[in-house]
């Protein structure tokens, strides 16, 4: 039997502790599938005294992680920290330096400096793996980089965070409000460290990011992605949603178009008939359509210490096998590095709720603003609850640009008529 790979842990909060257990309760499976044992050496935490479930023994304590990466009897170094900067970058950078393999579940920092520390483990001859990063136990790193190397991809989308997706879902099946639904999100571990991540888009961003990356074989462009949240989809929102066909679900979507790549992440209303629409609760899904495969959809649990250590514990299986290839898919220098196509080209079909007060000529004054920027209206659905409240306009309209729809929106917002800021939600044809 070959030595065990030894592997040093920096973090060990949900997913942290999660991959102790994990490697602890399956050390027999893994043992057959790595061909060695993979044993953890040594351990980094700000508290050493927290209880963490899990047993520590026989694991060298380390206060610093930077000090792990430097100092403790390892292969591999697992960062388990979190944050694009600080003490995870430190100590990732330090690990490679040393010339360590590298395990990372942080989006954060592939999204912001993952193409720099890919030239840097492969100057090395050393792994950077990334599992974990997007989608948690959903293998689609390997599918995009390995699987699916064959062919052109030509457009991505998926729902890429559980905590969003939870809320969403749970706030439509049972009508509870947002905050509350957050909260719990954050106790079952789903949440990131600052849940604004989640709920403005931004960890769906670092995701779609990172596999714009290992679909297109482009340098990572986070900058380049367009960002929207869930704070403003209200109560109301979902309930056209449904009674238009259709559900309420933040996409990340990657895709080519006549003038680049598109890269965004806002609140979608997707057909009730496609399989995404069903994909609820903490799941998620990435759909990813490729020139010779066609479609093919992933699903599955996107957050938690079970998933995400399940997918930590499969790229150190790869390390402990000597299986490894480019971090994203094509060696780092080789990555191209043309601009993301800008927001204001895309062209979709749009939802638009605006609350008016109700009096003749609103829906008029609304219809010239959209017809002046030459948008064509599908449908239009308003509903009186009282002459004396404002009252919801809700129009879909067929296929717009978006500069378009946000010269109109501008627009409309300033008649007196228009009480409340609309809100524009856009519909994906999936
Ligand atoms: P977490 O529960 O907040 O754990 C973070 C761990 O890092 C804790 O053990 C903490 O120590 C330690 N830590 C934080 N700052 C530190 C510092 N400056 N120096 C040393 N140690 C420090 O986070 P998590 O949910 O496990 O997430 C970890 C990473 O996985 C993040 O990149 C996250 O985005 C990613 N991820 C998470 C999930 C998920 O479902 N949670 C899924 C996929 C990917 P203490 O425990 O002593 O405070
Ligand atoms: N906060 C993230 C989510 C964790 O909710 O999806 C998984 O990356």
């Amino acid at each position: 039997m070959s030595k065990p790979l030894k592997i040093a842990i920096a973090g060990l909060g949900t997913v942290g502790a999660g991959t102790v257990k994990l490697l602890h309760e399956q050390r027999e499976l893994i043992l057959r599938r790595a061909g060695r044992a993979i044993q953890v050496t040594a351990v980094s935490a700000r508290d050493k005294s927290k209880d963490r479930g899990v047993d520590l023994s026989g694991m060298r304590w380390f206060d610093d992680p930077v000090a792990l990466a430097n100092e403790a009897d390892a292969d591999v170094v697992v960062e388990l920290i979190g944050g694009a900067d600080g003490a995870a970058r430190r100590t990732v950078e330090a690990a490679l330096a040393k010339a360590r393999h590298v395990v990372t579940a942080n989006k954060a920092l592939l999204a912001h400096h993952g193409t720099t520390l890919a030239r840097a483990a492969e100057a090395k001859g050393l792994t950077l793996a990334f599992e974990a990063s997007v989608a948690g136990g959903i293998p689609i790193v390997k599918a995009l980089r390995e699987g699916l190397a064959g062919n052109r991809i030509t457009r991505l989308y998926g729902i890429l965070n559980g905590t969003c997706n939870y809320i969403l879902t749970t706030m439509r099946k049972t009508g509870r409000a947002f905050g509350d639904v957050l909260t719990e999100a954050q106790k079952l571990g789903y949440a990131e460290a600052d849940p604004s991540f989640d709920i403005d888009g931004i960890d769906a961003a670092h995701k779609l990011a990172v596999l714009t990356s290992l679909a297109f074989g482009r340098a990572v462009d986070f900058a380049g992605v367009h960002v929207e949240g869930i704070r403003h989809v209200s109560a109301l929102d979902i309930e056209y949603a449904a009674e238009l066909g259709y559900r309420i679900k933040l996409l990340g979507i990657a895709r080519q178009t006549d003038h680049g790549i598109e890269q965004r992440v806002h609140p979608c209303m997707v057909p009730l008939e496609t399989p995404i629409a069903h994909v609820e609760g903490v799941f998620n899904a990435v759909v990813a359509e490729g020139d010779f495969v066609g479609q093919t959809v992933f699903e599955g649990r996107g957050a938690g210490a079970g998933p995400t250590a399940s997918a930590v514990v499969s790229d150190l299986i790869d390390i402990a096998r000597g299986r490894s290839t480019a971090t994203f898919g094509v060696p780092a220098g080789d990555l191209a590095s043309e601009p993301t196509a800008a927001m204001e080209r895309h062209v979709g079909p749009y939802y638009v709720r605006f609350m008016v007060v109700d009096q003749p000529g609103v829906v008029a004054d609304i219809a010239a603003a959209l017809r002046d920027e030459r948008v064509s209206l599908e449908a239009v659905l308003q509903r009186a609850r009282s002459p004396d409240e404002g009252v919801p306009l809700v129009l879909t309209t067929h296929n717009a640009e978006e500069a378009a729809m946000r010269r109109a929106i501008s627009r409309i917002e300033t008649l007196k008529s228009v009480i409340e800021p609309p809100r524009m939600i856009r519909i994906e044809s999936l």
